[in-house]
């Protein structure tokens, strides 16, 4: 009775430990966090458009790439003008951010007005800075490759709005940038301070912790 007992506390184990299965997604573009990211452009006659993109990424240390599909107005316009703007979404304007990226400047004209925003042109790069967004890369455009559908553009400046410094620093709690979940296509606020980056992994480090 004894040993048949053991038998099933064993048993009762193994299934313990099995339950770390795990489900597949498949080859797709899904990535924590991902960002969102607001492009801001100028067409030939200075009129303001963005769109909302979330696959890209810093690919140097002055370098930006993003996957951006060839019939984008965006894409009509930085061909152009040669530059783009990145403001970062926030949650504070997460109607106008998501609405850059469903209409499109192609045959909404107004679009950029009618998500909210209101543009600063850069003094760097002739792209518009928008205003109700903190943080903005000003951008240069390296290369738009039609083939994979990568831009490429040089960071020239990352500029943010007062408001949203603490003593001069960036405070993400005055940003509240916000990110995209793409498994649930929603958005998140990044904001809860869980560590130090080349900092928390120094206990482990020096032998003191485990984690
Ligand atoms: C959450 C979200 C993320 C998006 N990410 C991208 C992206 O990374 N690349 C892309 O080509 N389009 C992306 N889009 C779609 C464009 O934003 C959308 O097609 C937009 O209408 C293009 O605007 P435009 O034609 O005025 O440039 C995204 C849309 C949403 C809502």
């Amino acid at each position: 009775m004894l040993a048949i007992s053991r038998a099933e506390d064993i048993a009762g184990d193994r299934k313990e430990n099995n339950t770390m299965s795990r489900k597949s997604f498949g080859a797709k573009p899904l990535s924590y966090p991902q960002p969102v990211w607001i492009i801001g452009t100028y067409d030939e006659n200075g009129v303001p458009n963005a769109m909302n993109a979330a696959w890209g990424g810093i690919s140097e240390e002055n370098e930006v790439s993003v996957c951006l599909s060839v019939n984008h107005k965006t894409c009509e316009n930085f061909e152009k003008t040669g530059a783009f703007t990145i403001s970062m979404a926030d949650a504070d304007h997460v109607a106008g951010c998501d609405y850059v990226g469903m209409a499109t400047g192609t045959k909404t004209a107004d679009k950029f007005a009618r998500a909210g925003f209101t543009a600063t042109k850069s003094e760097l790069v002739n792209a518009p800075i928008i205003n109700e967004l903190a943080v903005c890369l000003e951008c240069r455009v390296i290369e738009y490759n039609k083939e994979n559908c990568i831009l490429r553009g040089e960071i020239v400046n990352v500029s943010v709005d007062e408001t949203a410094l603490t003593d001069g620093k960036v405070d993400v709690s005055k940003v509240k940038p916000i990110c995209f979940d793409p498994f649930n296509n929603t958005y998140h606020v990044v904001g809860e301070k869980v560590g130090d980056a080349w900092g928390s992994g120094r206990a482990i480090d020096n032998g003191q912790a485990k984690q």
